[in-house]
Parts: C-alpha cells; sequence; structure tokens
C-alpha cells in the first residue's frame, strides 16, 4: 500500500483546518497553506479556542492536544508545504478555475508519487486531470462539515485515476477515525450529497412558491423526518457563499434558475454567508 506521512491541506477555511487538526490528532505531519493572512491568523485563534475546549470537556487529554499541535503548521508558502508532502488535500474555493490554477502551480511542486485529492463538493477530480502531468495520482476525497465531527468521508476514483491511490486514501480516512465509502465511478456531487440535493431542490420549491417559510420546512425535515438539521439551517452550516457559488456555477453551465436563487443572492450581497458570519437563515450572535 502506498504510505502517506506528510499532508498538506491547501485552504484553511471551514474545511481545510478541520480536516487539517483531525489528521494531525490521527499522528500525520500536516502543513497547511492558506493564502490570506487574515484567515492564517483566523486559524491560530481557532485552534487555541477549540483545543481548549476540547480539553475542558474531557474529550483530549493534554498530550493529545500537545502531539497535534506539534504536527499541525500553518504556513504562507504553498512550496513549502507541498514539496515533501505524500498527500495534498485542496479545499480552497468551490470556483472551478481557482482549483484549475492551483493545481496546474502545485504539480510543479509535488513529489512525483504525490497524491492529490479535491474536497470539491461536487465537482469530480477528472475535471482537472489536464492540470497534471501524470493524473493517476488525482481523486477526490470529500469530507463532510464539521469534519472533525462528521464520520461519513467520500473517496471518489476516475477513470484517470489508479486504485492504488484511491487504496491510500481510504487507508487514511480510516485512520482519522472516519468510515468512508469509495466510490469507483465517478459521478458529480458524489453520494450523500446527490441524495440531499433531491431534497434541498423540493424544500426550496416549497419556499419560493409560497407554500412554507424556510423555518416551516426545516421543522418539517427536523421534526417530521427526524434529520438533525433541516436544509436552510445547514446551509448556513455550510455557508451562503458556497450554496451561492454552487447555484451560480449551475446556471453559468446554462441550468435554469433554481428556486430561492434571489433569496440567497441578496443575503450574499450582503455579506450574510450564515453561521461563519453570525447571520443567515438564522442570527448566530
Ligand atoms: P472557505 O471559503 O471557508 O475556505 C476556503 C479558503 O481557501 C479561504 O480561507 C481562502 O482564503 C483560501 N484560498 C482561496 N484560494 C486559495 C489558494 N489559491 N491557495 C490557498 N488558499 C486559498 O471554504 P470551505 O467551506 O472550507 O470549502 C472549501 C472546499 O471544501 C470547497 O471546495 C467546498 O466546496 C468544499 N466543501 C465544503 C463544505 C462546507 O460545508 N463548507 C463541505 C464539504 C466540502
Amino acid at each position: 500500500m502506498v504510505e502517506i506521512k506528510k499532508v498538506c491541506i491547501i485552504g484553511g477555511g471551514l474545511m481545510g483546518r478541520q480536516i487539517g487538526l483531525a489528521a494531525a490528532f490521527a499522528g500525520y505531519e500536516v502543513l497547511l497553506y492558506e493564502l490570506s493572512e487574515k484567515v492564517r491568523d483566523d486559524i491560530m485563534a481557532w485552534l487555541s479556542e477549540y483545543l481548549a475546549g476540547r480539553l475542558a470537556k474531557g474529550r483530549k487529554t493534554k498530550e493529545q492536544v500537545d502531539d497535534a499541535l506539534a504536527l499541525f503548521k500553518v504556513i504562507d508558502s504553498l512550496e513549502a508545504a507541498a514539496a515533501d508532502a505524500d498527500l495534498v488535500i485542496e479545499a480552497i474555493v468551490e470556483i472551478h478555475d481557482a482549483k484549475a490554477e492551483l493545481f496546474k502551480k502545485l504539480d510543479a511542486i509535488v513529489k512525483l508519487d504525490c497524491i492529490v485529492a479535491t474536497n470539491s463538493s461536487f465537482m469530480v477530480s477528472s475535471l482537472f486531470k489536464d492540470c497534471f502531468c501524470d493524473p493517476s495520482r488525482l481523486l477526490n476525497c470529500h469530507f463532510y462539515n464539521p469534519a472533525l465531527v462528521m464520520q461519513f468521508v467520500e473517496v471518489v476514483q476516475g477513470d484517470h485515476t489508479d486504485p492504488k491511490y484511491a487504496e491510500a486514501v481510504v487507508d487514511f480516512c480510516k485512520k482519522l477515525g472516519k468510515t468512508p465509502v469509495w466510490m469507483k465511478k465517478e459521478i458529480g456531487g458524489f453520494a450523500a450529497n446527490r441524495i440531499f440535493a433531491v431534497i434541498n431542490s423540493e424544500a426550496r420549491y416549497l419556499v419560493e412558491n409560497g407554500y412554507l417559510t424556510y423555518e416551516e420546512v426545516d421543522l418539517a425535515c427536523e421534526l417530521g423526518l427526524g434529520h438533525p438539521m433541516g436544509p436552510f439551517r445547514l446551509m448556513d452550516l455550510t455557508g451562503i457563499d458556497l450554496s451561492y457559488d454552487m447555484m451560480k456555477a449551475g446556471m453559468d453551465k446554462g441550468g435554469p434558475k433554481p428556486d430561492c436563487y434571489d433569496l440567497v443572492e441578496s443575503m450574499y450581497k450582503k455579506g450574510h454567508y450564515g453561521r461563519k458570519t453570525g447571520k443567515g437563515f438564522y442570527d448566530y450572535q
């Protein structure tokens, strides 16, 4: 089996920082490259607060926290973060061209046998295979939010992926304490998000056409179906900016205007991105 020891995470937003910390807790050396100085500072503040909380609740020992801290570094150089990595996990914004530009740079930096995984929510890795001299190391590894908590991960290989790299990433996910599914055939949106998309589309239809408010839709899902969170509360958690990017990408490709697009766009324009900004469909201040 291909051995993974050093992990590079690119993008330290909501997902990247949590995937990185989960890997450090599992004993991997993690270098996280984040473009924005503000976000780098924010990760350090989040880290102290999160780890102090784990200690206070007795969920982690002082030794586990110290070990993870020693393994987890946030840096401002892509070259330094990726050059020696066995596995790179890309977790930057969900914009195709931004990811493609990054992957082209990355191809010139990483070792020849370094695995490159994208955490994209819906883009299959074959969309980026031309960015690499050897795309056999390229695949999807899609964590769920919050990545430190959620068990499920989709590892998706395309026709271009060598299964031995997918197997190594499946093993990596298991070492993080996750339960991965290994999809051996690519499909955009993968498993859980495809199923959820159908629920989400119906939820937005009901709101757009005045049958229910978004609060009532969330109640129907939470109290009627037993879901831990309704689709609108979940959008606040995953980020209104992400929902907007995904809706817009669909329209830019010639798709129809999704229900609730105007509502999501107006929230996006006001900077109401959900929990991370303190306001979305609901208030968090
Ligand atoms: P985010 O917007 O919170 O974080 C993205 C980070 O990447 C930002 O801090 C940004 O400064 C940084 N960045 C942008 N371009 C960069 C570059 N070229 N190099 C280094 N850093 C760069 O996004 P989030 O929510 O963490 O999502 C990241 C990826 O994970 C996306 O592809 C998204 O679709 C996917 N994802 C998101 C989930 C969610 O619930 N938010 C769930 C599962 C996957």
